[in-house]
């Protein structure tokens, strides 16, 4: 199965990327064919700021590799490096009716936060189809919030077929981890925009102070406690074992547990999980040159196959490139 997302360069990773996100684009590694980009074009609409986008494009890679994503195994790439992906953008776009992009829910929230309400945040999600229909990929492993893009993405691989009697495309389905939403220092869904994240590079110090401020309830020390209201459990189950999670909920309800005790154990477990790989990132970011080769490889290899699907979208459309 050929299994593709991005990320958008669009600041520091944080734990409710990896858990949503990341963790099950690396670990697919092993059983699929996987195309992970970064996706720089998207991130024009937030970052237009040309060094910056430059470096968070940079940062975005060092994170995946140092994870643990294997370019042996995964074609890693800059979304840019595949620039026919805005062509189909473009043509899909002249496919698609108005109103589909109308009900898109993130354009409305994104706007509602501050952004600008640019052309290209509006077409966002018709970029992003682009980015998966050019791959013919099967599945789109991403966080909940994306659904409803990838639900988009189908439609109008299905508009492009109604309208040019054709099967160019393949019809991707959304691929979802059992971390739904990873909460936040204030308990919210944890976000760059809302402030509450933990990073996945921090120094242990740093970290274990973000952990340590977790906001809990009043419930004193020596009363039972529900973990499933709790975003220090609900975090502590993303690193620990299963006997371990059971051991904490049991702890939780037995009462006589304090928060502090499972915040403690959630710094050591995220320093366990992550210091080994923030040291490979200390590495990483001495040798650009090996970045970048990675990035240069695996944009060559996604666009052969881009190529490919693109000689076939023009074909059955009518539009004639001179090679
Ligand atoms: P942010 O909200 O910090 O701007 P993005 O919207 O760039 O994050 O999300 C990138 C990816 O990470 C998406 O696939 C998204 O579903 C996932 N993701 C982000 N935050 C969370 C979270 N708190 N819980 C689960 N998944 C998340
Ligand atoms: N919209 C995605 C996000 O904000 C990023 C993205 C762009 C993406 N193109 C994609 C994800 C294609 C999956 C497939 O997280």
């Amino acid at each position: 199965m050929r299994l593709l997302s991005g990320v958008q360069p669009s600041g520091k990773l944080h734990l409710g990327n990896y858990f949503g996100a990341m963790k099950q684009h690396i670990e697919n590694q092993e059983q699929h064919e996987c195309f992970i980009f970064i996706a720089n074009y998207h991130a024009l609409t937030t970052i237009q700021d040309a060094q910056r986008l430059r470096t968070l494009t940079c940062d975005v890679a060092m994170d995946y590799l140092a994870l643990g994503l294997d370019p042996a195994k995964a074609i890693l790439f800059r979304q840019s490096d595949v620039p026919e992906v805005t062509e189909l953008a473009w043509i899909l776009s002249t496919v698609t009716g108005k109103g589909l992009l109308d009900r898109a829910v993130s354009y409305k929230d994104k706007v509602d936060k501050g952004l600008p309400a640019s052309m290209g945040l509006f077409s966002y999600p018709v970029l992003q189809a682009a980015d998966i229909l050019i791959y013919r990929s099967d599945a789109v492993p991403v966080g909940k919030d994306q659904k409803q893009h990838i639900e988009m993405a189908a439609d109008m691989a299905g508009y492009f077929h109604n309208t040019y009697k054709c099967e160019v495309f393949v019809l991707p389905k959304p691929m979802f981890n059992e971390a739904a939403v990873v909460p936040g220092l204030d308990g919210e869904k944890m976000s760059k925009s809302y402030g509450n994240t933990i990073d996945l590079f921090e120094e242990p110090s740093a970290a274990k102070k973000k952990i340590m401020s977790l906001k809990t309830d009043s419930t004193p020390v020596t009363d039972p406690k529900d973990p499933d209201k709790c975003s220090v459990f609900a975090l502590l189950k993303l690193f620990a074992t299963a006997e371990e999670t059971a051991e904490w909920s049991q702890r939780y309800r037995a009462g006589g547990m304090g928060y502090g005790d499972a915040k403690k154990r959630l710094a050591e477990l995220y320093e366990a999980k992550f210091g080994p790989a923030r040291e490979t990132r200390k590495k990483l970011a001495e040798d650009a040159r090996y970045v970048e080769d990675v990035l240069a490889e695996g944009g060559r290899r996604a666009r052969t196959v881009a190529q490919q699907v693109m000689d076939d979208v023009r074909k059955a459309c009518g539009i004639v490139v001179r090679k």
